[in-house]
């Protein structure tokens, strides 16, 4: 037993032989050899300084709401990152900037940003998962992205054993992308991120299916609550409640091709939906790919393609990873067959 040294010295619970479905919201994955919660910086240093020592790979978890397992699990130790706290640390006439411990409840924060009438994340309402997580994919829903009110991070960089504050163009961030799942994937660790936002009302032209809801219910005063709560009423209707069904959100990036395609794409297929997102590139929604494909509401290997949103995959009754990868290949075959376009799967795995 390799971990008996972090369990003496740090008084903390190692657990052994985890089954990582329980931690992932697909509910897939074989077991973790290792299992520890961290509630602070001090016991992540120590865990990992003690990891380390004994050759143990490592990998942080938090609300397991965007991340994938394999059926062979994970041979190594999984950090299941608690560190709390939410404090404001700096409050102006304009702004306000709070700061929130990685292990945090994403949503919690949005929660009490609303109640502090204050504006960047209220878009980015019921999105599952926890704060230290965020930055990782650049989160982002109805206008709103991670990127847009992060001014820095700070991280435990495995390679040196220390604190680092990383600015927000350091994270590196692009649609769905940082370095934390790109070029420095696994070095750090986050423990805090540090956000700023405003004292100003949220005001139109908001996010299209945003604006459609606000006009359907009449609704001409918006709030930092109004929007919440609009938010949170369009995401229970098209996603699916990760507590009662097993699923991962988007399960695939929307497709960025360059801009020089969509002449032969639209003539093709009058009706595809895109949207510019740089000069030369444009977004095409892969729901709208996926369902265009005729996939939408299908089950293929016990995952179904989800009625009312086919960008997400929900887990039936597939019991293992392979059902997974074999359904999600699919897809992407299917969808590079008929568009030429390569899809992308969003959530990180277990690795
Ligand atoms: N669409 C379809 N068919 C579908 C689904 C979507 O035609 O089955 C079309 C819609 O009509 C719309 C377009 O695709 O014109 C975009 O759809 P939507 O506004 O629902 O957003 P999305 O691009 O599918 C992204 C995020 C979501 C986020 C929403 C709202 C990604 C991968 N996903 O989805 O994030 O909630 O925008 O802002 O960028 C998540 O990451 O887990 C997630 C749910």
């Amino acid at each position: 037993m390799t971990c008996t040294a972090i369990i003496n010295r740090n008084n903390m619970n190692i657990h052994t032989q985890i089954p990582l479905r329980n931690f992932t919201t697909m509910r897939l994955g074989g077991p973790a050899r290792f299992m520890v919660d961290v509630h602070s910086v001090e016991e992540l240093r120590d865990v990992h300084k003690n990891a380390r020592q004994q050759n143990l790979r490592i990998f942080v978890i938090g609300g397991g709401s965007n991340l994938i397992a394999p059926d062979e699990g994970f041979d190594g130790l999984i950090i299941h990152m608690r560190i709390p706290g939410i404090h404001i640390i700096d409050d102006q006439p304009g702004h306000t900037i709070i700061k929130a411990g990685a292990g945090e409840s994403w949503d919690d924060l949005v929660s009490k940003s609303v109640d502090m009438r204050l504006s960047g994340i209220e878009a980015m309402s019921a999105i599952p998962g926890t704060v230290g997580a965020a930055p990782v994919q650049n989160i982002g829903a109805y206008g709103q992205d991670m990127s847009d009110t992060l001014v820095s991070l700070e991280a435990f960089d495995t390679t040196t054993g220390s604190i680092v504050t990383l600015s927000n163009e350091a994270c590196g961030f692009s649609y769905r992308h940082s370095i934390f799942r790109g070029d420095e994937k696994g070095r750090y660790i986050i423990t805090s991120i540090t956000v700023k936002l405003y004292k100003t009302l949220p005001t139109a032209p908001f996010y299209d299916s945003l604006q459609a809801y606000f006009d359907a219910k009449n609704i001409s005063v918006f709030t930092h609550q109004t929007v919440r709560d609009a938010v949170i009423a369009i995401r229970h209707d098209k996603l699916p409640d990760p507590q009662i069904i097993a699923n991962s959100g988007s399960f695939f990036k929307n497709a960025i091709i360059d801009d020089w395609r969509l002449p032969e794409l639209k003539a093709k297929y009058p009706t595809i939906k895109v949207f510019t997102m740089t000069e030369n590139r444009i977004k095409i929604p892969t729901g709208w790919l996926i369902e265009a494909a005729g996939l939408k509401g299908s089950l293929l290997h016990g995952i179904r393609i989800y009625e009312k949103n086919a960008l997400v995959l929900v887990n039936e009754s597939a019991t293992t990873y392979d059902d997974l990868a074999k359904a999600r290949d699919e897809i992407i075959t299917k969808i590079h067959d008929m568009f030429q376009i390569v899809i992308e799967q969003e959530p990180l795995e277990v690795r």
